[in-house]
């Protein structure tokens, strides 16, 4: 069974907040069917994880230099995970497009982990292969983002968005990883994040904040930090720290709103 004291045995990055933030983002993917993908896999930490959400039908796609497969088992034999569907890729990920049926793969992979080279290069060519390969409700989560010792990651991520607005949004920023998701699907994944994502992390005891500072008009995403006493666990703007609830989605219409607009239509 997957636990953190059994993650926090197997060598690798991967820390106790971001095991919990995936833990209840995956929980939320229950019903979600997808592939799940890793680049940078080192011993097999995050991928652990990984392994434990696959579902029977699913196939976990893991990608390094030099894949160590000894390892790799082992981390999921720790958390007593046994991936039927494992597919090892040695190699750089620029090769991957390359190497992979990108066409039956076209956005089928609900998970996708960026945690390879940390240059502007790669993290750019990587999210060019995540726009082919993430389904529409999937989540691309690029590590080390916002970290100083990896500045082009960042910076090469953010051109990434700019340049291709309509392929990812920034949904969130949190202990160390970016997580993007697809335009369309922002307003579900907010209204997940404002309504259940603390109460889901509170579940893993993990105390957090989360910092809506300011409106769409600016950015979408959210930061998540530990918890923070002034703020509590969410968070508005720093002029106005209860306007959170005012910029969360809008509720669907009622039913018999719904009847309406639809013998609204009738009549056209
Ligand atoms: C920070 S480690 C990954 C940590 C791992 N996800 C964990 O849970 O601890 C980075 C890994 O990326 C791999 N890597 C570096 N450059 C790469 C590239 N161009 N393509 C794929 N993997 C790469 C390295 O071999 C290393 O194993």
């Amino acid at each position: 069974m997957l636990s953190w004291e059994k993650i926090d045995t197997v060598p690798g990055w991967f820390g106790f907040h971001s095991y919990v933030i995936w833990r209840s983002l995956l929980d939320h993917q229950a019903r979600t069917r997808g592939d799940l993908f890793e680049i940078g896999v080192w011993k097999g930490r995050s991928a652990a994880v990984l392994a434990s959400y696959l579902k029977p039908d699913e196939t976990l796609y893991l990608c390094d230099l030099d894949v160590d497969e000894p390892a790799i088992r082992r981390a999921f034999e720790v958390v007593g995970a046994a991936p039927a569907r494992l597919v090892t890729l040695s190699g750089p990920s620029s090769k991957l497009p390359g190497r992979l049926d990108l066409r039956s793969m076209h956005q089928t992979v609900r998970w996708m982990h960026i945690d390879g080279e940390h240059t502007g290069t790669a993290v750019y060519s990587e999210l060019e292969l995540a726009n082919q390969i993430v389904s529409p409700d999937g989540l691309v989560v690029v590590d080390d983002f916002f970290s100083p010792r990896y500045p082009a990651n960042t910076t090469e991520a953010v051109r990434y968005l700019d340049k291709n607005p309509f392929h990812f949004r920034l949904l969130a920023v949190a202990f160390n990883k970016g997580y993007f998701c697809r335009p369309e699907a922002l307003p579900q994944h907010m209204e997940f994040i404002s309504s259940k994502l603390s109460d889901a992390m509170l579940a893993y005891e993990c105390k957090t904040t989360i910092f809506k500072t300011t409106g769409s008009w600016d950015t979408d995403a959210v930061g998540i930090t530990g918890f923070t006493d002034a703020a509590g666990t969410i968070a508005g703007p720093d002029t106005n720290p209860h306007y959170w609830t005012l910029i969360r989605k809008k509720r669907v219409p009622s039913f018999l709103a719904r009847l309406r607009n639809a013998w609204r239509e009738l009549k056209r």
